[in-house]
């Protein structure tokens, strides 16, 4: 018996929200079909792969399928694991905690569903690790969908709040992989901040979330343009960010960030303006000889299916 898995991309922080909030995506999407079979985990890759280990413990769906057997006390089960990606890798999308947290899922699945939601989050970040980092935020969103918060890390507590389909441009640039590790654009982050860069931050956070339930696009958009964690540090890895990111509010965008680790940008938009912006965007990277990639998406309240 196999089960097949859609999980979304997401988009980690979402303004603010270092390491606590996380938005589900329409669309892209990774396809994961996992079999029980044998007695060891395999891994079969097809779509936009690139760079994406097959070794099990190298691979975030093979470790995260490694932990999940050993919490179960199952350790020695053999899986198939096939991932489709539709998600691009190292673009800041949530692609590594798609694949982890649609195995968990699945396996969730084949075992009779015994396992809560947290859990299977808990399982998923473990397997974050394979990429070099463990963090929660993609895998919430893309298990649960909507918005989510991470209230606590230890245990892992996760809180969805249902959002508006809320319309949304990411343009990706096209820069070589080993520029747009999470890790390495996460290892510059500075480890403390000044007492008036909390006090911002916090209001910035709290404002999304009154935005977010109030689904007032306005505000949503205001305070994810608001960020003295992870912008800062990461514009550095996006050539032209500031200039893009200054035309992209002019032409009527709403908020404007980087999405997770980078390099991908996104924006809040009205839906009718999402090809203008979209075009602005790729036009950006263009003048610095970059390609892009744009994409046309909404938030989306679907996660792990
Ligand atoms: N919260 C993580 C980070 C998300 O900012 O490093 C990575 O997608």
């Amino acid at each position: 018996m196999s089960i097949t898995i859609r999980a979304p991309a997401t988009i980690a922080n979402f303004g603010p929200g270092f390491d606590v909030f996380g938005l589900a995506l329409e669309g892209p999407c990774d396809k994961v079909r996992v079999r029980l079979r044998g007695d060891e985990i395999r891994i079969k890759l097809s779509g936009m792969a690139d760079g994406v280990p097959v070794n099990p413990p190298d691979n975030t769906a093979g470790l995260a399928v490694i932990n999940f057997l050993k919490g179960i006390g199952e350790e020695g089960m053999g899986v198939d694991i096939a991932i489709k990606k539709g998600i691009r890798t190292g673009a800041g999308l949530g692609s590594s905690g798609a694949c982890a947290a649609a195995s968990v899922h699945a396996l969730n699945k084949l075992f009779g569903s015994a396992l809560t939601p947290n859990r299977l989050i808990e399982f998923a970040m473990g397997g974050e690790a394979a990429s070099g980092v463990t963090h929660a935020d993609n895998v919430s969103a893309c298990s649960l969908g909507g918005f989510t918060i991470i209230k606590n890390f230890d245990p892992i507590a996760v809180e969805k709040v249902e959002v508006p389909l809320i319309p949304i441009v990411i343009c990706t640039p096209l820069v070589h992989l080993q520029q747009r590790k999470t890790a390495a654009t996460r290892r510059v982050i500075p480890a403390s901040f000044s007492l008036m860069d909390a006090r911002e931050q916090i209001s910035a956070c709290s404002s999304l979330v009154r935005a977010m339930l109030d689904e007032d696009l306005i505000g949503i958009g205001r305070a994810v343009n608001r960020d003295h964690i992870s912008e800062p540090v990461r514009s550095m890895f996006i050539p032209g960010y500031w200039e893009i990111k200054g035309a992209v509010l002019k032409a009527g965008a709403y908020g404007c960030n980087i999405s997770g680790g980078a390099p991908s940008i996104f924006a809040i938009v009205e839906k009718e303006e999402q090809g203008e912006i979209a075009e602005l965007m790729v036009e950006g990277f263009k003048q610095r000889g970059i390609e892009s990639e744009p994409i046309l998406t909404k938030a989306s309240n679907r996660g792990c299916e």
